[in-house]
């Protein structure tokens, strides 16, 4: 939610953050800027895409090899010119990027204005860059203590970089909550939100922890804590291709994601699952993996797509571990009062790591004394470092806002969990675990087999794109694919669609059905597979258009359904990595044929920073 980009060096700084804004633009698009410094500070901000920005500062001066930049997502005040950053100070010297909110922006605008200040924009950033020239003019401090203490005064969450027309050479920059990397170069530096812009300049990457503040002057890097103690930098490599973040001839970044799942899942596992050897080993899960097999309970914690994925855990983890589950959306669990007992676990499920009310969720938890674990996609994010122990998902970039191959690569490494403590707590036998691990390695396989149906798909996409709502409809393991496969079209094609257990239908969304509703139903041959062929007939015989996910070769549903898609048979626990693509992929076509921006859905963004 808002990306920040900075360089300084000695490289021209605009095309940098150009670049660098692009690649970030799915964690917000409504409005762009950049300042840069050459001699005088100039700022130039455009509502609309960093597309837009660029076309209107085609014969602008964008010389300058200090400079920030910042794609946004509205919080406080509507997308518009003004309200976009970079913000500057009453001076106009200072100019402020911020990825964030400031909660106590109110008072502190009300005290600024009191003393003279006066704001253009709506925003609560503005007020932390008033804030900074305020105190360096009491003060007479450096830009860097000037900085420092302002976070003494702000609170809320935020990323944030600084320049200064009267310190040319000099960049400051802090995070509290939210995201900040810094990107060591040969006598330059790059500062992003992520590692998605860096990438290409330089692997070396500095993770700044939060209230840290970093200063590049005079091509030197530091970095003091918020009692201006200095700390030591800890560079680490970033394990991460250019390619993996650009579209390698896909049309969207979400068809290219889609279409990496045999290779995400297999990276998922990669390391991990051995049938041969018959060995299953998250790294991760050392020091509590104890506590994990004695838990009396897991909570799941998670929002979104996330979610989802804790609910197909749910199941799994109860067969098989015998553990009681109960999956929360993170942000109904921080605002009550939960019952956490001694020995509760929770796994936190985040593609971005960032999700404020996640990493909130988990803040509570712990402070109840649960053991947190993490399942994430974003190597260095907020919440592994907040954790006791985690895995990573290793699914690579995800750019698309509609998360996909986040959520095959999640259920796989959260069914990797379930097996292994099912395992060594004895809740199944060798057999049972054996034939997992088999199932596991013939995942990725499985996928590749699953998007074949890509042609068919899109003939069945035409038939349905202009419906105004669908029913998703699944049991058991298959009840949360349709609510992903209900999130993914109504996210991206706008169609009002709704997922439910199969059997909740005749409770009250049979009153829906008519000739003009797509029904899909995820009917994989399983231990509800009966039931759900029941189902089936219910819609058919109020006219509802029928489409149905099945297992290969499933002779009874191809005469009840208008549409059948054929999907590998798997382990019914394992089936939702495997049914979700092509509900992934009716989604997409259906947008696309639909002219809908596939990769920037309106009012969304990839990580959801703010509560
Ligand atoms: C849906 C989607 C969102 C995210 C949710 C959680 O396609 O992308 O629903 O799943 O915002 O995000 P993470 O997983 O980053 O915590």
């Amino acid at each position: 939610m808002c990306g920040i980009v900075a360089y300084i060096g000695h490289r021209d700084a605009y095309p940098i953050l150009l670049q660098g804004l692009k690649r970030l633009e799915y964690r917000g698009y409504d409005s762009a800027g950049v300042a840069l410094l050459n001699g005088e500070l100039r700022v130039y901000k455009k509502k609309g895409k960093v597309e837009e920005l660029e076309n209107t500062l085609t014969d602008q001066p964008t010389k300058g090899t200090v400079g920030i930049g910042h794609t946004r997502w509205a919080t406080h005040g509507e997308p518009s010119d003004i309200n976009a950053h970079p913000h500057v100070s009453q001076s106009g010297k200072i100019a402020l990027i911020h990825n964030g909110i400031i909660e106590n922006y109110s008072a502190l605008r009300k005290e600024l204005t009191s003393l003279g200040h006066t704001f253009k924009s709506e925003t609560d950033s503005e007020v932390f860059v008033h804030l900074i020239e305020e105190i360096q003019k009491n003060e007479h401090c450096t830009l860097e203590e000037a900085v420092r203490l302002a976070l003494t005064q702000v609170v809320g969450a935020y990323a944030i970089v600084v320049v200064d027309q009267d310190a040319p050479q000099q960049l400051v920059a802090t995070r509290k909550g939210s995201p900040l990397v810094i990107g060591v170069g040969k006598d330059e530096y790059f500062l992003a939100s992520d590692a998605s812009p860096i990438i290409e300049y330089t692997n070396e990457v500095i993770y700044l922890n939060d209230q840290e503040i970093a200063t590049i002057k005079d091509g030197a890097l530091s970095i003091r804590n918020i009692e201006s103690i200095p700390t030591t930098p800890y560079i680490q490599k970033l394990d991460m291709e250019l390619e993996s973040i650009e579209k390698g001839g896909f049309e969207h970044f979400m068809l290219k994601e889609i279409y990496e799942q045999p290779r995400s899942v297999h990276d998922t596992l990669r390391g991990r699952v051995s049938a041969k050897q018959g060995h299953l080993v998250l790294g991760g899960l050392r020091q509590y993996l104890h506590t994990m097999i004695n838990a009396k309970r897991i909570i799941i914690l998670g929002c979104g797509t996330s979610w989802h994925a804790g609910l197909v855990a749910e199941y799994i983890f109860e067969e098989f571990a015998r553990i009681p589950v109960e999956v929360e959306y993170a942000s109904e669990f921080r605002y009550r009062n939960p019952v956490i007992y001694e020995g509760d676990v929770v796994i936190a499920i985040s593609q971005s790591g960032e999700t404020a009310d996640t990493l909130a969720a988990i803040e509570l938890a712990k402070s109840k004394g649960a053991i947190i674990f993490g399942v994430c996609n974003v190597v260095g994010s907020s919440i592994p470092r907040v954790t006791h122990e985690g895995a990573y998902t290793h699914a690579g970039p995800e750019i698309g806002v509609a998360s996909t191959k986040a959520f095959t690569a999640q259920v796989t490494v959260l069914s990797m969990m379930a097996v292994m403590i099912a395992y060594r707590k004895g809740t199944i036998k060798e057999t049972r675990f054996r034939e997992m691990l088999v199932e596991f390695e013939q995942l990725p396989d499985k996928i590749e087999k699953a998007l074949q149906l890509d042609q068919q798909i899109q003939y069945i996409a035409e038939q349905i794109k202009d419906a105004d709502n669908a029913l998703f409809l699944g049991r058991g393991y298959n009840f949360p694919v349709a609510l992903e496969g209900a999130l993914k079209l109504k996210e991206i094609s706008y169609i009002h669609a709704e997922g439910y257990p199969a059997a909740e239908m005749k409770h009250g969304p049979i009153a829906l059905i008519d000739e003009a509703m797509p029904v899909v139903f995820i009917a994989t041959q399983d231990s509800s597979y009966e039931k759900i062929i029941s189902n089936i007939r219910e819609v058919k015989a109020r006219h509802g258009k029928v489409i149905a996910v099945v297992t290969e070769g499933d002779a009874e549903i191809r005469h009840m359904a208008d549409h059948v898609l054929e999907v590998p048979a798997a382990h019914e626990a394992l089936m939702p990595i495997i049914a979700v693509i092509p509900l992934q992929l009716l989604s997409y076509h259906i947008a696309v044929m639909r002219g809908c921006n596939v990769d920037q859905p309106r009012n969304l963004a990839k990580s959801v920073t703010v509560e």
